[in-house]
């Protein structure tokens, strides 16, 4: 009879791991677009250095929300380089990428992210955890957004 809260159980803990793969890729992200802030050169470099800045700014809200969402649901974001490095699915670039390389890489990164919060929203939904799905659902309408906009910047 213990069956369903085992069930229960382990969709809760693969659900905290979904999230802890998102804190870690929005810390990995972090990192990586104050890089294309600072190292972005070439005829957009105001436009695209005043972007960079929004979007790391933004970054760092939706990592921090879903590390205190984890907290909440009783569970232990990652928080140390070591454990970020071991979690994230985004992996970092080499140096040296051009404005264009830049954004196709950051519009990959998003695209990735979309994807793993589409499939965070669905287990968190399945768990009958509506307020992890609706925040996860505000994150990613703004991350289609933006990669309907890099995308238009690229010509694509
Ligand atoms: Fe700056």
């Amino acid at each position: 009879m213990a069956k369903p809260m085992e069930k229960a159980s382990i969709k809760k803990a693969d659900l905290q791991q979904l999230l802890n793969g998102q804190v870690a890729n929005w810390a990995m992200l972090y990192i990586k677009i104050h890089q294309y802030h600072w190292y972005v050169k070439g005829p957009h470099f105001y436009t695209l250095h005043q972007k960079f800045e929004e979007l790391y700014k933004e970054v760092d809200q939706y990592m921090d929300k879903i590390a205190e969402r984890i907290l909440a649901l009783g569970g232990s974001p990652v928080s140390t380089t070591k454990e970020i490095l071991a979690s994230a699915t985004i992996k970092e670039d080499k140096p040296g990428l051009d404005a264009e390389q830049m954004v196709a890489k950051l519009t990959a990164d998003y695209e990735l992210l979309i994807d793993e919060m589409g499939l965070a929203m669905q287990v968190a939904e399945e768990h009958g955890d509506d307020g992890t799905a609706d925040m996860l659902l505000g994150m990613r309408t703004s991350l289609e957004t933006h990669v309907w906009m890099l995308k238009s910047y690229l010509g694509k």
